[in-house]
């Protein structure tokens, strides 16, 4: 027999009569006296328990002694509450239960933050106690949330002919970009396991297995710099598929994320379909990959209205080889100097050398100390460009593309939190596609892939690869939201020739490429079918959807920002004995 009949939140007017067993925490208590009040709290929701000394004294006198988390179980009659008393914030408050017998199950310390309440509470006090803070109901809802939104992908999936493959964590490395999480092996003194940055290899070699459609809600291990939206562990929606091309893929994944927005939470998509943009035209009207579409303030380039003027921040750039972008601030002309500082210092911090702000005011006059070293036509060109209407401050970054983009981007997105025209109720998904198929790490001098070795570059940029591989564009695509890039994917390759190519392109040699991705070259000739796929980050969307801050507030047991699990404490220092089954010695 369950410890309860019934849970807490389930209790209706329906119920009234009915003689239940309860079971869950103390969440509040009030003492009236002769009348004890607690609000019994499970994983349903809470309702209220009155104890009576008429009722039951002995329950009265159990009562008295309970604190804040307690755990018990009571049994009791569920009434109507009296006229007036009811609450119309609980699901429950039309009853309460009128108890007779108690018990306690367990006493609890008092926590050292409030559960019953949703004040902001210290991160590293919520993750030292975790499973404190997982009681609260903002995360009770985050982690209910979460679990809704991959039962919906797994029966989406199963009803479109997917099938489920767990793929293995020890395994070798599989470059996204990230460093791995390394493994000694004890049995192979020297040898290491890598844990997958993702089952990117496994799922190609299930298509050349034949399954031809399989998705796996698979954990995945990057070791990288943390940011609000990484984790060193996060899991994704693995998929892939055999015998389609991109259309198929994305397909797939558009009628997904429109059916669980719309079925699983209460955010609004703006737009359906998903909107594609070229890798180029994202760059272009945004400076970013992955733009926030819920707004405008798009940027605009203006190089070709100041070449040659007599502005040297202008001029001189352009000479150089770079650029003079801007975006329109509405209201801005109204901003005092302090704060057009601020905008320019906000852009330094990504790399500016500074911010040209022209305010249009009132009377449509540009107000700007830069205003003097351009002409009165280079000026009307400009207004006209950016398309301001009086009361608007343009604000330009003149840089290399790359800069200028960036900080551009930055101060887009910084702006539409300020200017209140990031709504977290509205989901803006949109694809990116055609993006560069390599591109070029100046560091290293050579060629990388712009998502991994093993997409395809486009057919009928293949050629190129040969001529000006920078030219090349990829068959991968992007799945943007709010802001946030949420799934990456592309065609893969499935010829050896083309991938031994593109080995040799991102200057792994013959012998590199066979040590590490032998069993794929080799698997290739063995009839392997056209095949692509997708990633979509679990946490990534459920953040979004939940209309959280970070994607640590809908993962159970997150790391900390410096990658540690603040609850276990890990990672720690391992004994002697253990360092030497390995084979390792430390060296700190
Ligand atoms: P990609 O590297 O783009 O593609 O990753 C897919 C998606 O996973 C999410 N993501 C992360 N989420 C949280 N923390 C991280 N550290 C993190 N890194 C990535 C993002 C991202 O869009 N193998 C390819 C997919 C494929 O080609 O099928 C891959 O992993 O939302
Ligand atoms: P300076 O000539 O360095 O005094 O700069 C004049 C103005 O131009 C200042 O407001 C700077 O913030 C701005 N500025 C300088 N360099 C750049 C740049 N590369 N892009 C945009 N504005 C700049």
């Amino acid at each position: 027999m369950p410890l309860k009949s019934h849970t807490c939140g389930e209790l209706r007017s329906a119920h009234i009569g009915q003689m239940v067993t309860l079971a869950g925490w103390v969440h509040r208590r009030r003492d009236h006296g002769k009348l004890i009040f607690i609000d019994l709290r499970d994983r349903w929701g809470i309702v209220q328990v009155v104890f009576n000394p008429d009722t039951s004294a002995e329950a009265h006198a159990v009562a008295e002694t309970l604190r804040l988390e307690y755990v018990i179980q009571v049994k009791g009659m569920v009434c109507r509450r009296p006229p007036g008393m009811e609450n119309p914030d609980l699901e429950t408050g039309e009853v309460e239960v009128a108890a007779q017998e108690i018990t306690v199950l367990n006493t609890a310390k008092t926590p050292p933050f409030y559960i019953n309440e949703d004040t902001p509470v210290d991160e590293t006090l919520r993750l030292r106690y975790r499973y404190l803070d997982l009681r609260r109901q903002r995360m009770q809802r985050n982690i209910i949330l979460r679990h809704q939104v991959v039962k919906f992908i797994r029966d989406f999936l199963c009803n479109e002919g997917f099938i489920e493959i767990e793929t293995p964590i020890l395994f070798k490395s599989t470059p996204e970009g990230a460093r791995d999480y390394l493994v000694p092996s004890r049995l192979h003194p020297g040898k290491f396991y890598a844990l997958p940055q993702s089952p990117q290899q496994l799922k190609q070699l299930l298509m050349v297995a034949g399954f031809e459609r399989y998705f796996q809600i698979a954990r995945c291990f990057r070791d990288e710099d943390q940011r609000g939206d990484r984790q060193p562990e996060f899991t994704q929606l693995d998929i892939e598929m055999s015998f389609v091309d991109r259309e198929d893929v994305m397909d797939v994944v558009e009628r997904l994320y429109t059916a669980v927005i719309e079925q699983v939470s209460d955010r609004q998509l703006l737009f359906k379909p998903f909107p594609r943009l070229t890798y180029a035209e994202a760059m272009r009207r945004f400076g970013t990959d992955s733009p926030d579409l819920r707004f405008g303030m798009e940027l605009v380039e203006i190089s070709d209205l100041v070449v040659g003027c007599d502005f040297r921040v202008f001029s001189e750039t352009l000479a150089a080889g770079g650029i003079v972008k801007g975006l329109k601030v509405p209201g801005g002309a109204s901003y005092s100097r302090k704060q057009v500082d601020e905008l320019a210092e906000f852009v330094r911090t990504f790399g500016a050398q500074g911010l040209v702000t022209l305010a249009l005011d009132e009377h449509g006059q540009v107000r700007s100390p830069t205003a003097k070293f351009l002409s009165e036509e280079t000026l009307q060109s400009i207004i006209r460009r950016m398309e301001a209407q009086p009361g608007d401050l343009m604000a330009f970054v003149a840089d290399r593309p790359s800069i200028a983009n960036e900080a551009l981007a930055r101060l887009r997105v910084m702006l539409g939190d300020k200017l209140g025209l990031r709504d977290n109720k509205l989901l803006a998904l949109c694809w990116i596609v055609d993006f560069p198929f390599l591109v070029w790490n100046e560091q290293e001098q050579r060629w990388d892939p712009s998502h991994h070795p093993f997409t395809a570059p486009m057919d009928e940029d293949i050629p190129l690869l040969d001529t000006d591989p920078g030219q090349a564009r990829g068959k991968q695509y992007d799945l943007v939201c709010n802001g946030y890039e949420i799934a990456g994917g592309s065609v893969r390759i499935h010829r050896r020739e083309i991938q031994e190519k593109v080995f040799r392109l991102i200057g792994l040699s013959m012998k590199e490429a066979r040590d590490q991705f032998g069993h794929l070259l080799e698997a290739f000739e063995y009839g392997t079918p056209p095949h692509g796929g997708i990633a979509p980050g679990i946490d990534r969307f459920v953040m979004l959807l939940a209309g959280e801050p970070n994607i640590r507030e809908v993962i159970a047991f997150p790391k900390s920002q410096s990658a540690m699990d603040l609850m276990a404490g890990a990672p720690s220092p391992v004994s002697p004995e253990q360092l030497k089954e390995l084979h390792l010695k430390l060296d700190l």
